[in-house]
């Protein structure tokens, strides 16, 4: 059964995972656990139950805010005037053998799921994505992610009014 679970060095070998995407692979080797102590950013791996050091896939994310003036239009209603409090998904990779099995997705939805559960202790309005290339977006666009008025590669995707429990 796969799993995310928070990133553990001590269970996920981080230096073998490969998405093919240097960046994206250094951050995982090198820096994730030290921004995770930090406090900048968590990072979530996807792996197998019963195999858990094979990293298969992982997200990063932090806070963030994202001016009012960066959204559509459509989407600035009832929202006040300051900047709109956001989750940053910073970071989203699978390993290069398990690539267009569907994990994309499945992290992009555990993202959605952890981002509404948060919503109980901190106002996040939005995901936010800063796409390393075009076709990245494309990826995030099929999910209903929007552009932003800077930036073709920043895009976000209102949370709606889901997952706040009852007041
Ligand atoms: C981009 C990435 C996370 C997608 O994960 P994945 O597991 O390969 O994607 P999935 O199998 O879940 O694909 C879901 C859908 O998105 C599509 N898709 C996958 N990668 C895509 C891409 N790069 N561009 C456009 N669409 C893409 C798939 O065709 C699939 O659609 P379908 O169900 O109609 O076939 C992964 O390919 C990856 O890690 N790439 C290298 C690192 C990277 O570019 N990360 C993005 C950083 S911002």
């Amino acid at each position: 059964m796969l799993v995310v679970q928070r990133l553990d060095g001590r269970i996920h070998n981080r230096e073998g995972f490969d998405c093919g995407e240097p960046s994206l692979n250094r951050y995982l080797h090198e820096l994730a656990t030290q921004h995770h102590r930090a406090g900048v950013a968590t990072t979530h791996v996807l792996v197998e139950n019963e195999m858990p050091s094979t990293i298969l896939g992982y997200y990063s994310l932090a806070a963030a805010q994202l001016s009012l003036s960066e959204l559509a239009q459509a989407d600035r209603h009832r929202l006040p005037r300051h900047p709109v409090p956001v989750a940053r998904l910073a970071r989203l990779a699978v390993a290069l053998g398990e690539q267009g099995h569907g994990l994309g997705e499945s992290l992009l939805q555990d993202v959605v799921k952890r981002c509404l559960g948060l919503r109980t202790e901190l106002g996040v309005h939005a995901l936010l994505v800063d796409a390393l290339h075009d076709r990245a977006a494309t990826f995030y666009r099929r999910y209903g992610f929007r552009e932003t008025a800077a930036d073709a590669l920043t895009l976000y995707l209102p949370l709606g009014n889901a997952g706040q429990g009852k007041p």
